[in-house]
């Protein structure tokens, strides 16, 4: 609409005045926020704009190739991929602890995402998706009394010794704000209005230690949950159950139970389906989705993800239980 259209022409004029003629580097996670910094940059700035994409090998199902495809192919944006996924790895080898795991994650994001902006000559800014509510957020930190239940780390976190200067068009946009934006700068809907991601991804997902072999099962359970809850309809509303849940995900236990196939026995790995409704996922429901949905999906993920045999659906609120199991 208009109101948005005028919006978009006055923020990419500010945005070209503050940056003249320099180099800028953004993060680019495929989250919303600084996907849709991204599009607007691009739109003020064009080619001086140079996106980094760390892919730490923990992200869902062909979520790297998505992010390429969105942005490098379609809206031409210049994208470095850089794929990390067996850096990540080896640094996560032997580490169990939920906590250690997302301190390695959030360095070696950090380090990767250093070294790559190094390469790129005369950038003076580092772009990043911040919106009002982090400004807001990241204000009350520190206050005594505060304390840190998971240490959240957002992928692009500015690395304080970059000696950039920030710029942050999305500073004074609620999330709402952001999505509208987003799709009118061409960002596709289902894209922008996607569920939360963590910045460890399946790093938090996968319980203890994380292996290869683990992720990619995971992915997989997951994709088929998204996939169901996204072509089911409920019948009074007429909404998808993905747009009637805030956040929905399959999480990986690293624990064998015994099953039957065919006529053999199997001993295999088990998903956990986690799916909450919540305004502020300070506190969350689970959600009550149907018996049939829930069926449907144990079926489709026992028989098309060789190495799960058992589907088990988290019914824990939060509190006293977190929306993430790590
Ligand atoms: P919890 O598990 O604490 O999660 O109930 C609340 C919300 O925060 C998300 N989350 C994260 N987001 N970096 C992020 O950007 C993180 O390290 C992180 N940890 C949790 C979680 O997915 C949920 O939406």
């Amino acid at each position: 609409d208009w109101v948005m259209g005028d919006y978009i022409a006055e923020a990419v004029e500010h945005i070209r005045q503050q940056v003249g003629d320099d180099e800028v580097i953004l993060g680019l996670s495929g989250g919303v926020d600084s996907s849709v910094a991204a599009a607007l940059i691009h739109r003020a700035i064009g080619d001086q704009l140079t996106c980094v994409f760390v892919d730490h090998g923990l992200l869902r199902l062909n979520e790297g190739d998505m992010v390429m495809e969105m942005f490098a192919r379609n809206l031409g944006v210049k994208v470095i991929r850089v794929d990390a996924a067996n850096t990540f790895m080896s640094q996560l080898a032997g580490v169990a602890d939920p906590e250690a795991k997302r301190k390695i994650i959030g360095k070696e994001f950090v380090e990767i995402f250093q070294a790559e902006s190094g390469k790129i000559q005369n950038a003076k800014w580092l772009a990043q998706g911040t919106i009002y509510p982090d400004v807001i957020e990241s204000a009350g930190k520190g206050k005594k009394g505060a304390h840190t239940i998971k240490s959240h780390h957002n992928v692009g976190g500015l690395p304080e010794d970059m000696h950039l200067k920030l710029l942050e068009p999305l500073r004074e946009l609620f999330k709402d704000e952001v999505r509208e934006l987003g799709v009118a700068l061409g960002l596709p809907r289902e894209m922008v209005y996607r569920h939360p991601f963590p910045g460890p991804g399946l790093g938090v997902r996968i319980l203890g230690e994380v292996k290869a072999e683990f992720a990619s099962l995971l992915q997989r359970a997951d994709a088929i949950f998204i996939d169901e809850l996204r072509s089911n309809f409920d019948e009074i509303s007429g909404k998808s159950w993905y747009d009637l849940t805030s956040q929905a995900f399959a999480v990986f236990l690293p624990v064998k139970s015994v099953g039957v196939m065919g006529d053999g026995r199997t001993y295999e790995y088990v998903v956990a389906l986690r799916a909450v409704q919540t305004q502020d996922f300070m506190t969350a429901h689970w959600a009550h989705l149907p018996h049939e949905l829930l069926g449907k999906v144990s079926n489709r993920i026992i028989n098309e993800v060789r190495g799960i045999n058992r589907v088990v659906y988290d019914i824990s609120g939060k509190p006293p239980a977190t929306i993430e199991w790590e």
